[in-house]
């Protein structure tokens, strides 16, 4: 039987081209996206490429914990199992104001963060199912800011606590989200390892923004993203490392890790590094920050993901 792969996002960018790469390998794929109209044109060329039927359109808006709770209800009913599950989608809508979801969670947190987690827990019986299942993350090189010891993630802004008069950016939200991302791969790792799921995560690099991907952006963030942009190989590069971690026989037993865009499994930088190990670690692709172990801030974090989840959590187990 073929694997069954949900890409969130999939109507744009890395996820639309590992759609394809996916399609074209003769996967089932499930297109999680908000957008149905746009979607729907994106299912069809592929469809059309690559002769391939199994190519589903799904809607779900991964910063509200409903629509997820809708889609993942839907997904059951309609498929037995789940292969793969990569949490592509992400809100980066630099420059943008502070903004709330439905349940009061700070916008970048509760689609970069506590909506995978929730779909993740959700999806987790079909995943049991899969043949050798795995969630794959998608985070990012913007985690290096953690190198600098200052930096923290600001969990007393998450639930819709921020006052107008405190400086806000959407930029630092994506870079803590991201971080998030990196330490509750490594936390489900090990909650699902008896399961035989595998959760691991990709740090992306940079791949070539779309025109609507930069749109979202304010002006000042658009310009310095365009000029970034002339730098960024096509999507298909990172894409390709979503469909390599997924189904290669390489990391059939890799679990709770974090991979660079040469697909090395990344380790953990020195708490207090020499200046030489500093430099390395600084410039080299290798490493990330201590911080992502931090065994306190991740409970603080799982804590704070379980808080928000506690309304939803009876759908966990009964969906
Ligand atoms: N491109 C880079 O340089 C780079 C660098 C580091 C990390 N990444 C990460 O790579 C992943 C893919 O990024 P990309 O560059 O391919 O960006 P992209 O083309 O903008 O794709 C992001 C996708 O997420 C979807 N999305 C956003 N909010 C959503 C929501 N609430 N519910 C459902 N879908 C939602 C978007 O859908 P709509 O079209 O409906 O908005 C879009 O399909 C992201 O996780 C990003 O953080 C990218």
């Amino acid at each position: 039987m073929s694997k069954v792969v949900v890409i969130t996002g999939s109507n744009s960018g890395i996820g639309r081209v590992a759609a394809y790469k996916f399609a074209e390998l003769g996967c089932e794929v499930v297109m999680a996206c908000r957008d149905m109209e746009r979607s729907k044109q994106i299912q069809e060329e592929i469809i059309q490429t690559t002769n391939n039927r199994h190519i589903h359109l799904m809607q779900v808006d991964m910063s509200s914990f409903n629509s997820i709770k809708v889609f993942c209800k839907e997904y059951k009913a309609r498929f037995n199992k789940l292969d793969i599950l990569i949490h592509n989608a992400a809100y980066i809508n630099h420059g943008s104001p502070h903004r709330l979801n439905s349940d009061n969670i700070e916008l970048t947190f509760a689609t970069n963060v506590v909506g995978p987690f929730y779909m993740s827990e959700i999806l987790r019986d079909v995943l049991k199912r899969g043949e050798k299942p795995v969630i794959l993350n998608a985070s990012s090189n913007i985690v290096k800011h953690f190198f600098d010891p200052k930096k923290h993630i600001h969990f007393e802004h998450l639930k819709g606590e921020w006052s107008a008069s405190e400086p806000f950016s959407v930029y630092k939200q994506y870079c803590e989200s991201k971080m998030a991302l990196v330490m509750l791969t490594f936390y489900l790792a090990e909650k699902y390892k008896e399961e035989g799921i595998r959760v691991n995560a990709l740090q992306i690099n940079g791949a070539r923004m779309s025109r609507e991907t930069l749109d979202k952006f304010t002006l000042k963030w658009r310009l310095a993203a365009r000029a970034q942009n002339v730098f960024f190989p096509p999507p298909e590069k990172m894409a390709k490392c979503y469909v390599d971690i997924c189904t290669s026989s390489r990391f059939k037993d890799v679990t709770g890790s974090l991979m660079n865009d040469k697909l090395e499994l990344m380790v953990r930088a020195d708490e207090e590094p020499s200046v030489f190990k500093q430099v390395k670690q600084l410039t080299g692709s290798q490493y990330y920050p201590y911080y992502a172990d931090n065994q306190e801030v991740r409970k603080k974090l799982i804590e704070f993901c379980e808080s928000i989840m506690t309304p939803y959590q009876q759908d966990v187990s009964t969906l």
